[in-house]
């Protein structure tokens, strides 16, 4: 899906050979376009009649209407169009649209466009009509390929701000593909060859490593996961360099579980289809490369992805055994379910050979996390107060949020063994944040944040598929550091 902006008054619009058209439409008469085109004259008309209430998401539609090319048109109300409202008149409007299926679609503002405001409407817009094709015999691929956005006034920084959101929507896009795909389509190494795909011809670095190499650098806890497993492990390094090599990267680490049956701490039947969703973290990874790729920054960014089936095996790791993590310390895996962190520890000492300015973790970690934040807002943990405040900001401003949540060193009390240096597990209570304690073991060496998006990362039920998240996040906190001048770089 293309999208690109052009600066054009209503009365202009009317005469583009468009299949259908969306109108940002105002809350009174008096903020409508005064010109005598058709459908100026309908607008301000259907204001002043109360047909088309103010209410964001109030749509009216019109057909075939004289004098304007767009055979269909949605006209819908933005209310105060903060991005909130601009979603919900996206979202309605296209529900008005779609079985028109239109190829090339207009949408206008008789407002003003703002970066944010583009962006929610772009996202939201490829949202509704994105459709899920890799397993299906009979695909029905997308219609929509072209999305041209318009207002009166169009200035230099939407042109910007259209190119960051083609980019973070075919982000968000492969982010979604990958997670969604069943775990017998998306196995590490079939995560491999995507990260591989994503690296070539972009000049990205992109080194897979197996068993044997990953053996060799003493990851004893992946591998712990990994040998109840038929299908291998594959260690995925994908560094993308947009400036000075001198300059310390971002290190981004996804949480790459293909399929999470739990181990021999095995999870219950119902919903554990949903496990496939395992890997959303290394998903995120991925598609924060594609839109690297595209937008090529100037910042350093290394991802790594840890990437393997939980599975319950005669050969797989029982609850009690105590493994040596890379760092060297020990842990014993009191269950087996709580594999992420145990693939994610080893990751994270991994990326210490990076000297980076910060390292973000990303996973599906803790049921818990979904009890303490529903799938509104993503579990940020961080004791790093700029990195804490860079990774809220970039949620605010991509509206793909997160909220902080405490570090006490008390919440690690649960973590303590007779039996090795950690354990896996501590108590059922707080545990998205025990989760993040025992991951912060690992990361002393940088400043860290651990993003928890088991929540946020797909919606079950009706609606059960992935949501991209949180590639925008992780796209405005890195095009927000590639923005800033090189001196003030340095930390976080
Ligand atoms: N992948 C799960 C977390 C999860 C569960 C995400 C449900 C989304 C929905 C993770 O590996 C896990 O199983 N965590 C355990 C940890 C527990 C054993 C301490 C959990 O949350 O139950
Ligand atoms: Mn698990
Ligand atoms: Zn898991």
């Amino acid at each position: 899906m293309n999208f690109e902006i052009q600066k054009r008054a209503l009365s202009r619009v009317i005469r583009d050979d468009l299949d259908a058209l969306i109108v940002f439409c105002p809350q009174n008469t008096e903020q409508a376009p005064d010109a005598q085109d058709p459908l100026s004259l309908v607008l301000r008309q259907a204001l002043a009649k109360g047909d088309l209430t103010p209410k964001a998401g109030s749509v009216l539609s019109l057909y075939g209407l004289a004098g304007v090319k767009s055979r269909h048109v949605v006209l819908v109300s933005t209310e105060d169009q903060t991005c909130a409202h601009i979603r919900t008149a996206v979202v309605a409007a296209w529900a008005a649209l779609k079985a028109a299926k239109p190829k090339h679609l207009g949408m206008h503002t008789v407002g003003e466009w703002t970066a944010q405001r583009l962006q929610t409407a772009a996202s939201a817009l490829a949202d509704g009509s994105y459709s899920y094709t890799a397993t299906l015999s009979k695909p029905q691929h997308r219609t929509l390929q072209q999305v041209t956005f318009s207002a009166a006034d169009v200035a230099a920084e939407h042109r910007a701000a259209m190119v960051q959101t083609q980019a973070v929507v075919s982000g968000v896009e492969l982010a979604k593909e990958w997670a969604n795909r069943p775990a017998n389509h998306a196995t590490p190494t079939h995560l491999a060859e995507a990260a591989k795909a994503i690296a070539k011809g972009r000049s990205f670095k992109c080194d897979i490593l197996g068993p044997k190499e990953v053996a060799k650098l003493g990851m004893g806890s992946f591998l712990a996961v990994a040998q109840g497993a038929a299908e291998p492990l594959r260690f995925i390094v994908m560094r993308y360099s947009g400036t000075s090599s001198a300059q310390a990267p971002v290190v981004l680490v996804g949480k790459g579980i293909t399929f999470d049956t739990g181990g021999i701490s095995m999870k219950p039947a119902p919903e554990m289809d949903e496990m496939k969703y395992d890997m959303s973290g290394a998903a995120s990874v991925l598609g924060v490369f594609k839109a690297l790729g595209q937008l090529r920054p100037a910042i350093n960014v290394v991802g790594l992805i840890p990437a393997t089936e939980n599975m319950p095996d005669g050969m797989a790791v029982k609850p009690g055994d105590v493994v040596t993590s890379m760092s060297g310390q020990t842990i014993e895996i009191l269950n087996t379910d709580a594999e992420g962190r145990l693939v994610l520890c080893d990751a994270l000492t991994y990326a210490e050979r990076f000297k980076p300015q910060a390292v973000i973790d990303i996973a599906t970690l803790t049921g818990a996390c979904v009890i303490a934040l529903g799938g509104v807002r993503s579990g940020l943990f961080t004791s790093d107060e700029a990195l804490a405040q860079h990774l809220q900001q970039a949620g605010e401003s991509s509206g793909d949020l997160c909220w902080r949540m405490p570090m006490d060193e008390a919440y690690a009390e649960g973590l303590k063994t007779r039996f090795a240096d950690v354990a896996n597990v501590a108590g059922r209570a707080a545990g998205s944040v025990t989760a993040a304690k025992f991951l912060q073991r690992f990361a002393q060496k940088y400043p860290w944040a651990h993003l928890d998006i088991a929540g946020t990362a797909w919606k079950s039920g009706a609606a059960k598929g992935a949501t991209g998240r949180p590639v925008g996040l992780l796209l405005h906190y890195l095009l927000a550091k590639a923005s800033l001048p090189v001196s003030s770089r340095r930390r976080a």
